[in-house]
């Protein structure tokens, strides 16, 4: 069997955050989702996740996925170091298993890479492989030491090299692979002898190799993919080639980004053909999009259903529907729980809450529309307020199919306009407005003859 370990223990002091560093986020996911994914979609079949730092909120997080917890104890008196994270494992896999440990910090990893790795490592019977590769700047990285046949002999860490070791541009990405049975024994006699008194899992090389077991280096091209994060700036690295691997999959699906560099979507988020965004959107969460759209300016959609033929222009839209052939903004609001029609329109500045705008209904022009049920072919005016809350409790507003609601109106809930019900201009409406009634709520216009003569205004 193929068992991966994935530590996550560390504290990450680097990152300088109350939050653990695998749930640090890359385009709307932890990092650590990262890397059980790629394992689940490699040919592993059973994943141990080492947690220890803040391991409950690691451990909530993730705690509808198919993966093993087993927590590193953090005493003060407990040793620390990735050895001794993956000893805590150790009863998670067999003699005749090969075990892969990963990094819950590198989170580029993906599963052809780790395929090609385990492959590599079970062909050629190795006891131990090292997934390394050669870096410009090799600065913080364990070093590869080989010897003079180009064998490995040892890694060494940053802060245990020599001058001479610290030249070595051939690095340990801390992806290893590892007969179950030679590690278990290996992991015995690691010791804390080292520059920060740590039990290192990559000592463990070096007692194979002292029992003359062969030791494999698997060199990736790639090099981007065994990028680990320690602080934020490594964060904002991998969120940049992370939204390179995205942006390039919508592409390839028939998505037009016309500036991929300055468009955040999420990797949840699916968009159909001929789709077109442009600079500044993002995109994200349990977002999809259907075929032709346009999406302009800084949009924003969060966990939305958006369908065909759709042009939304520097809007905000949460945890809603937008039927086909619609027109959102600019400078639209749709808030949660609402569900727009088709051929609809939602113009500047309008608001609409946990309300249903049916299907040819159009409000063009600074609306607020809350809690309400707006039926088919209605025209709310400039201006409209649902009035919704009382202060204490929220009300709901029907407003029926071809009704019209003049600008400036208030509709005060719960009230409703029945079909083809007409509402004056800059009326408070509080009665129901019966159907193919027009109400009018305002005081009659007095226009008064000479009045800025009489005051002396002139
Ligand atoms: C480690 C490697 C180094 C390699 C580098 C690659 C060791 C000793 N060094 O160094 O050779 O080049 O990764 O990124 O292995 N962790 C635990 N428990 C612990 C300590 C760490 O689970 O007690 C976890 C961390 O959460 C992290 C991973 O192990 O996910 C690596 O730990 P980190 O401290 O980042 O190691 P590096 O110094 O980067
Ligand atoms: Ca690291």
């Amino acid at each position: 069997m193929k068992v991966s370990i994935i530590l996550a223990a560390g504290e990450g002091t680097r990152m300088k955050s109350k939050t653990p560093k695998v749930l640090h986020e890359i385009l709307g996911a932890p990092m650590l989702k990262y890397v059980i994914d790629s394992s689940k979609r490699s040919d592993v079949e059973k994943i141990c996740v080492i947690i220890g730092h803040k391991a409950d909120e690691i451990k909530n997080y993730f705690q509808d996925e198919d993966v093993l917890f087993r927590v590193q104890p953090m005493g003060e008196d407990e040793p620390y170091g990735t050895g001794f994270a993956v000893k805590q494992a150790v009863g998670d896999f067999d003699d005749n298993d090969t075990v892969v440990v990963l990094n819950g910090d590198t989170p580029l990893i993906r599963e052809q890479t780790l395929d090609g790795f385990l492959q590599f490592h079970e062909q050629g019977h190795f006891s131990c492989t090292i997934l390394t590769a050669d870096l410009k700047d090799p600065t913080g990285y364990g070093r590869i030491v080989r010897d003079d046949d180009a064998k490995i002999v040892k890694i060494v860490e940053q802060k245990d090299a020599s001058e001479k070791e610290k030249l070595i541009r051939e690095i340990n990405s801390g992806i290893f692979a590892f007969n179950g049975g030679d590690l278990k024994r290996a992991l015995e006699s690691l010791d804390t002898d080292n520059a920060q008194g740590e039990l290192y899992l990559t000592d463990v090389v070096k007692i194979l190799v002292s029992e003359k077991k062969k030791i494999g280096g698997f060199k990736l091209r790639d090099k981007r993919e065994i990028l680990g994060v320690n602080n934020r700036e490594h964060l904002s690295n991998c969120t940049e080639i992370m939204k390179e691997r995205v942006n390039k999959k919508f592409m390839e699906n028939g998505v037009t980004l016309i500036d991929p560099n300055n468009t955040y979507i999420e990797p949840s988020v699916e968009i159909g053909f001929d789709t077109i965004i442009y600079p500044g959107a993002i995109i994200q969460g349990n977002t999809t999009i259907g075929e032709n759209c346009k999406i302009y300016g800084t949009t924003r959609i969060i966990d939305s259903e958006i369908k065909d033929n759709i042009v939304i222009d520097n809007t905000l839209i949460e945890e809603s529907i937008i039927g086909s052939n619609t027109k959102v903004g600019p400078y639209a609001h749709i808030r949660p729980n609402s569900n727009i029609g088709e051929n609809a329109k939602v113009g500047n500045f309008v608001e609409i809450k946990n309300s249903n705008f049916g299907n040819g209904s159009k409000a063009s022009h600074l609306a607020y529309i809350g809690d309400a049920d707006v039926g088919e072919n209605v025209n709310i005016g400039c201006g409209v307020i649902f009035v919704n809350y009382d202060g204490k409790n929220k009300f709901r507003t029907t407003v029926s199919n071809n009704a019209f609601i003049g600008s400036n109106s208030n509709l005060v809930a719960p009230v409703e306009v029945e079909e083809y019900g007409y509402v004056a201009a800059g009326s408070t409406i509080t009665k129901n407005v019966k159907e193919g009634q027009l109400s009018i709520e305002r005081s009659i216009q007095k226009n008064i003859d000479g009045w800025v003569e009489k005051k002396n205004l002139k």
